[in-house]
């Protein structure tokens, strides 16, 4: 890789690649000094990898001399690299008869430096592409149950404690509103409870306190329909994505334990189906949540708010973490307010929504707070129950699913709710991921978790 030549690049983050045939060398330009910065050399590595399986290139060593002239730390610049290369490199060709025919480069840096970087950005990118190969994955593939049955074999292979609690479990259980939405499906809801615990050292404080840990918690719709507030033809079309809170929380545990993070951390996955049927729950159904509060159902499409409230209670009772943030494609709100470019950021706390932020900003997976005024509680409150799902009316969507998880969350634990339903999945092709499932959030809350060591 050459110094960055300024008339060489007339797009910023493309990285002008020039072959030599005879030495088999590429020269690619990463960008000017005054305007590179980690995330145009990300999409830089997304462009490479294009490259790459364009044209069949089996190895690629990267020249490293130019890193330390681009004005950040190398092993950052090789990061950054890495991980557009890793990432640009997904592809979902499973059900295709025709494969894409795009293999991967096996990529490595010419300076041993940067061995340890290139691996933990693998870690991270293959756990980032498992997510992204899962949800692509549709509702007759993945649904609650068999959701639950490969987080158990994949929980088995990188070492994580898996716990699935069925409906009937759910129902003794008193979290009635998990089961609720999930009983109109063939498949019926699954909570899947994932445990990574560090090995030795800090799993007790200095005073010999257990560690907390931190609990992450992603909606796992595997299907959303609407139920009896069913969605229009096109308003269903991409709802298999509706699972993408759940696969970042997977890709995060996974990524988590082969990276050795030193928390502990919980995930709580809670998958159902929500679907039409003679059984189905229904608008004015008034249901019992594990938490002991009363919901009275106005929308059955403002499902994910419904099976995360038991998901957050589950969490908070048998946790006792030391902060909670669920991750949910919760609403169209979201998409018309931040698009495609931010996800939604709440949280009853500064130091915890800071921090997200900031991960944000480090990664590119970018966050936009929101408020949560009490004021916003008033139209979901019901006559004849605790609290409604919905407030039946197209206000403040996003910040009313925000305010009704946080009645399921105590004052005292900080607490955050991602609304990612904007970005986690993209209808056409990007920088560093093609069209479909981004994987947003496992950069992200990696990133958070290593802030913590
Ligand atoms: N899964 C949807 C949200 C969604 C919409 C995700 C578009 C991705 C793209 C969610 O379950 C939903 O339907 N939310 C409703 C809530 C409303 C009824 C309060 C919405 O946003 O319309
Ligand atoms: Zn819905
Ligand atoms: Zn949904």
């Amino acid at each position: 890789m050459l110094p960055p030549r300024k008339k060489l690049i007339p797009i910023l983050w493309v990285g002008e690649i020039r072959f030599n045939p005879a030495e088999q060398t590429a020269t690619v330009s990463l960008g000017t000094k005054e305007k590179v910065n980690l995330e145009t050399i990300r999409r830089a590595g997304g462009a490479i990898a294009k490259w790459t399986a364009k044209n069949k290139v089996i190895e690629l060593g990267i020249d490293t001399a130019s890193f330390s002239d681009l004005g950040f730390a190398p092993d950052k610049i090789a990061l950054a690299l890495a991980e557009g290369l890793l990432l640009g490199s997904f592809h979902f060709d499973k059900h295709k008869s025709k494969k894409d025919e795009l293999a991967p480069a096996n990529i490595y840096f010419l300076n041993d430096d940067f061995k340890q970087t290139l691996e933990q950005a693998t870690i991270i990118c293959e756990a980032t592409n498992l997510a992204r190969t899962w949800a692509h994955e549709p509702a007759n593939i993945i649904n609650p149950v068999t959701l639950a049955e490969r987080v158990q074999e994949l929980a088995k292979e990188v070492g994580l404690k898996c716990t699935v609690l069925d409906d009937k479990q759910l129902t003794e259980m008193g979290a009635g509103a998990i089961v609720a939405v999930g009983q109109g499906s063939q498949t019926p809801s699954r909570l899947i409870v994932l445990e990574y615990q560090p090995r030795a050292k800090k799993d007790v404080s200095p005073n010999g306190e257990a560690v907390q840990p931190v609990a992450l918690v992603g909606k796992a719709i595997t299907f959303d329909t609407g139920g009896y507030s069913i969605k229009t033809t096109l308003g269903m079309v991409g709802m298999k994505y509706d699972k993408c809170g759940a696969m970042a929380v997977i890709g995060t545990l996974v990524a988590a334990a082969k990276l050795k993070i030193q928390t502990p951390i919980v995930g709580v996955l809670a998958a159902s189906e929500n679907m039409i049927s003679n059984v189905s729950y229904r608008p004015n159904d008034i249901l019992k949540t594990l938490s002991g509060k009363t919901i009275e159902v106005i929308s059955t499409d403002a499902e994910g708010r419904l099976v995360l409230c038991d998901a957050l209670a589950y969490a908070q009772q048998n946790f006792n973490p030391r902060a909670m943030i669920d991750l949910a494609t919760l609403t169209g709100g979201v998409v018309t307010a931040l698009g495609s470019t931010r996800a939604g950021l709440f949280s009853n706390g500064d130091a915890l929504a800071n921090a997200l932020f900031a991960a944000g900003e480090a990664t590119y997976e970018r966050l936009w707070r929101l408020p949560l005024d009490e004021e916003y509680f008033e139209i979901i409150k019901s006559t004849d129950a605790d609290m409604k799902n919905s407030a039946g009316i197209a206000k403040a969507s996003p910040i009313v699913g925000a305010i009704f998880l946080k009645q399921f969350v105590n004052d005292e634990t900080p607490w955050a709710h991602l609304d990612i339903a904007g970005v986690s999945d993209w209808d056409k092709e990007m920088p560093y991921c093609p069209a479909g499932a981004s994987g947003f959030g496992v950069r992200l809350l990696v990133e958070y978790l290593r802030g913590l060591e």
